[in-house]
């Protein structure tokens, strides 16, 4: 069981809401003027990941406090209650333990008296070896001819996940090409379908629940054309394996239960990239390589268990995205990773945070009174700074911000990468720093202009700074310290949902537009006029029939 306490209710809660008070003048350059020791202080390395939370508008008193407040909401009973597979799934009945996927001690977790971790291993070696004879072409499609292509047809956790570990690990790429359809538009699945052989093509059908209607569109479309291509019904076997939880569904889709990748309903949709949904990570970087990236999360999650709250990264990173998101009223955080192939990471976490935090009503089943998740977004360094940097720079909202970037990269051409760091630094910099209206005016002073013109452009040109970012710098990009660099978000998300007293783990949200279209969906395949509905949506349905 969580405990179930409102991080307002919290005794601390009064004291840094007086200490916000404090805060909401000062200025980050004042604080570290005034301490020589503020990077050491405000920064943790973890392994080959260093992340900087000093350029924060926080000081020792403030961490205490928000320290305080994790205690007092029993973060360490959470803690340990998610680690040994308790129910904390509360509105599902389930334990959270995609911890227990990337185990890599093997320590036995027990879920009703059963220990998980031989099924686990067993999946992990079915992965193994069914990825080591695709890679190596043992494994032939039904003309005798190696794979090329493989196809993980799924959506949401079931497609973000591979989508964006495969681009960022594409350094590590076997021979396969890899595709990914998700969209139930047809489009997505005729695309790709355009440029592959059926006869060295593979398709991954991934679905937790194998009832999803976009991947069960796109799984039998995909199939309709394997068998349109002179393959027979016997023949799936070779060229289609599922990855679910459902083994009834599965069958009944005519995939042989014997290439099925089992998981559990233990393992949330968005944290499922670790379990047998993982598979087309493991025959696009090789099942070494995929250890490895379980092997980076397992040590983020020992560092998360086993590290006094001071000093844990997920928890800090939790606690300071709180204050800004519960004191400064800040509605979004942005994860700006300064590597071109992290370009799917913010989309990525844009599901793993607000699927899991975007909820309104605490465990207590009552509405909060305080704010809850943020808006995720983000894209790849140096783009957004040529987008919508301005914004964070000089807009009317404050926007705490994640910079990403890797010390070495994986393409040294010429100066490339040390301009893309260069750009990392400056920005940060730049948005603590800001530019002061005496700064704006020297500058305007030597370029020659008059007094005129300097008072007239001068406004335009004050950048106020004092605008917060981490920065977190890995010594290089590898299926370790990604692997590590994941879990440590889903860590952070997970001691948010705590401390705002919310079930993280549960996606109610995404039901009833799920629902709706069901219903709707028999309207669309006739010619009647449709009358059921509201105005607007009886009139857009009538005029999408009438278009068609
Ligand atoms: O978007 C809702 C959701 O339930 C996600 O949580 C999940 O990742 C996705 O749908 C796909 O579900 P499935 O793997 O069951 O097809």
């Amino acid at each position: 069981m969580l405990p179930k306490i409102n991080l307002t209710e919290t005794k601390a809660y009064t004291y840094l809401s007086d200490h916000f008070e404090k805060m909401i003048d000062t200025d980050l350059k004042d604080l570290f003027k005034s301490d020589n020791e503020r990077f050491s202080k405000f920064s943790i390395l973890f392994e080959d990941i260093l992340v900087d939370y000093s350029k924060n508008r926080v000081d020792e008193e403030t961490i205490a406090l928000l320290i305080q407040v994790a205690k007092e909401c029993m973060l360490n009973d959470a803690i340990t209650a998610m680690f040994s597979g308790e129910k904390i799934n509360m509105t599902e009945g389930r334990p959270v333990l995609h911890i227990a996927l990337r185990n890599q001690s093997n320590t036995p977790i027990y879920v009703d008296g059963k220990d998980v971790m031989p099924d686990v291993n067993a999946v992990l070696n079915h992965m193994q070896e069914f990825s080591n004879d695709v890679i190596s072409g043992t494994w032939k499609g039904y003309t005798g001819k190696p794979i090329s292509d493989v196809v993980n047809i799924g959506i949401g956790g079931s497609d973000l996940g591979p989508v964006m570990v495969t681009e960022a690990l594409k350094p590590y790429k076997t021979h396969l090409n890899l595709h990914f359809v998700s969209n139930v538009d047809g489009t997505h699945i005729a695309e790709t379908l355009k440029t592959l052989n059926p006869e060295t093509t593979l398709f991954l059908i991934a679905s937790k629940t194998f009832t999803t209607q976009e991947t069960m569109a796109n799984a039998h479309s995909a199939r309709d054309w394997f068998l349109a291509a002179g393959a027979k019904e016997a023949d799936i076997a070779k060229h289609f394996a599922a990855l679910s939880t459902n083994s009834k569904g599965v069958s009944e889709f005519g995939i042989d239960t014997k290439n099925m990748f089992e998981f559990w309903d233990w393992v949330g949709g968005r944290y499922s990239l670790w379990s047998a949904i993982g598979l087309s990570i493991c025959l696009s970087i090789g099942f070494d390589n995929f250890k490895e990236l379980l092997a980076g999360a397992h040590a983020m999650d020992n560092h998360f268990k086993e590290t006094d709250l001071e000093q844990n990264i997920p928890v800090i990173l939790a606690l300071v995205g709180i204050w800004y998101n519960d004191f400064f009223d800040a509605q979004t955080q942005a994860i700006l990773p300064y590597d071109q192939y992290m370009h799917r990471f913010a989309a990525y976490f844009q599901q793993g945070d607000m699927e899991s935090n975007g909820k309104h009503v605490d465990r207590n089943g009552k509405d909060v009174d305080y704010e809850t998740g943020p808006i995720i977004w983000g894209e790849p360094g140096t783009n957004g700074q040529h987008a919508f940097y301005q914004l964070i720079h000089q807009g009317t909202k404050l926007i705490p911000c994640d910079f990403i970037a890797p010390a070495q990269s994986h393409n040294p051409l010429g100066e490339h990468h040390t301009l893309l760091l260069s750009n990392f630094f400056a920005q940060t910099e730049a948005l603590m720093n800001g530019k002061s209206l005496d700064v704006v005016v020297d500058e305007l002073k030597s370029s020659g202009k008059t007094q005129e013109e300097i008072d007239q452009i001068a406004p335009f040109k004050v950048f106020e700074g004092n605008r917060p970012t981490n920065s977190i710098l890995v010594k290089k990009i590898t299926p370790r310290s990604l692997g590590s660099l994941i879990a440590m978000y889903e860590h952070k998300i997970f001691v948010q949902g705590i401390l705002w007293n919310i079930y993280s783990f549960d996606q109610w949200g995404v039901e009833l537009g799920k629902q709706l279209a069901g219903k709707i969906l028999p309207e669309l395949r006739n010619e009647d006029e449709v009358t059921s509905h509201d105005g607007s949506t009886n009139g857009l349905i009538n005029r999408f029939k009438s278009w068609r």
